[in-house]
């Protein structure tokens, strides 16, 4: 990378007269290249993270080839195969399943091409390093909003009945938003203050594969059907994302036959579950700010292609709340990855205003919002 930097400053004292400069080290002089490799565009919020960081790399000067994958693992290592043979000189990727591109990684390894592994940990000491929100405080936030709203704290003898949503199996994330709200649940499930009246708690009963909306309508159907038509009153449904909560939120509305409404818990921000949110069919978000994730990102990957020393000192950089964290992330067993992690936020009917404010929504005359193209 050194070379490229100088073939630059080269090039400019050349542009001077000064003195000729082989033609290798012009062609040289050419915008260092970023891959970048999103899992989906069925998922809102992917979208908004591969034009946030398309939009930051560019804007900074360097050339960039974004490619989404389908939700499609081995599309993905293909992808980013082809991004290796496009010569890129660092690769950004947030992974379908972390566990499943271990071919492409080896060969990024191989060419030497640093990784940035983006809000998804990818399970291959090829990557440099990880760069997400602190994920098992999504769902810490999502436990503590329970608690808070149903006052579990000074309960007594009141029961509430609880149904949980988890996310994608094969996404490392998931099962940091899981622990972090079941560790706060899990002394009111153990105390009977709150019922899991299906049972079904363990992650693996209650995930949803690839976060699909309509797995979590027709599981959260069958769950009503089963135990809640008998007029069981349901009081709140925990989801780890928005796009899951957006089916549970469908099913209650079609199959929930009580008078009460329902609790519902999210992650992301997606607009069509901030129309919910402002209509009071669910209750929560959890937003990150993945502008903000975009601007990380690209300051970690400067420092990476100039090959500086990259600590905690790199968060004092950019205006965003951050943490430099070298324990909680292992890409294989003893490997830790150094993070840098994003503060998420808990997003309510009453604070909407905060979306507006980061500038990346709108809010209409009607007060729904709408995202900021
Ligand atoms: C997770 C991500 C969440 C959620 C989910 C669905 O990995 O951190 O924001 O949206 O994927 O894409």
């Amino acid at each position: 990378m050194k070379l490229r930097k100088m073939a630059i400053a080269m090039t400019a004292v050349m542009a001077l007269g000064a003195i000729s400069v082989p033609a290798a080290a012009e062609e040289e002089a050419q915008a260092q290249v970023i891959g970048i490799s999103m899992p989906t565009q069925s998922l809102e919020r992917w979208n908004r993270d591969g034009e946030y960081l398309k939009e930051q790399f560019e804007d900074a000067g360097y050339e960039v080839e974004l490619v989404y994958s389908d939700n499609d693992s081995s599309q993905q290592v293909s992808d980013i195969q082809n991004l290796l043979a496009d010569n890129v000189d660092i690769l950004i990727i947030a992974a379908v399943d972390g566990e499943a591109l271990n071919t492409a990684m080896d060969e990024a390894a191989e060419q030497e091409v640093p990784v940035i592994a983006y809000d998804r940990l990818i399970m291959n000491d090829a990557v440099s390093y990880y760069v997400s929100f602190d994920n098992y405080t999504v769902g810490q936030l999502q436990g503590e909003f329970i608690v808070e709203q149903l006052d579990l704290e000074n309960a007594g003898d009141a029961t509430y009945n609880l149904e949980i949503t988890a996310g994608d199996p094969a996404d490392n994330n998931a099962g940091y938003f899981y622990n972090g709200a079941m560790d706060v649940l899990n002394p009111y499930i153990e105390a009977g203050t709150l019922v899991v009246v299906s049972g079904q708690t363990d992650f693996d009963t209650v995930a949803t594969d690839q976060w699909d909306t309509q797995t979590a309508l027709e599981r959260a159907q069958n769950i009503l059907g089963s135990y809640y038509a008998d007029g069981t009153q349901l009081d709140v449904w925990l989801c780890s994302n928005d796009s899951t909560a957006l089916g549970v939120a469908q099913a209650i509305t079609s199959d929930y036959a009580g008078d009460n409404s329902v609790i519902i818990t999210g992650q992301d921000g997606d607009v069509a579950n901030l129309a919910n949110i402002v209509d009071g069919v669910q209750t929560m978000t959890v937003y990150k700010n993945v502008s903000n994730e975009s601007i990380v990102t690209l300051s970690l990957a400067e420092a990476i292609l100039n090959g500086e020393t990259i600590d905690e000192s790199l968060c004092d950089t950019f205006d965003i709340d951050c943490a430099y964290d070298t324990e909680s992330y292992e890409t294989t067993e003893g490997n830790v990855c150094p993070s840098f992690l994003l503060v998420p936020s808990v997003i309510t009917a009453d604070n909407l205003d905060e979306l507006v404010d980061t500038g990346l929504y709108e809010m209409g005359d009607d007060g729904y919002l709408t995202a900021v193209e």
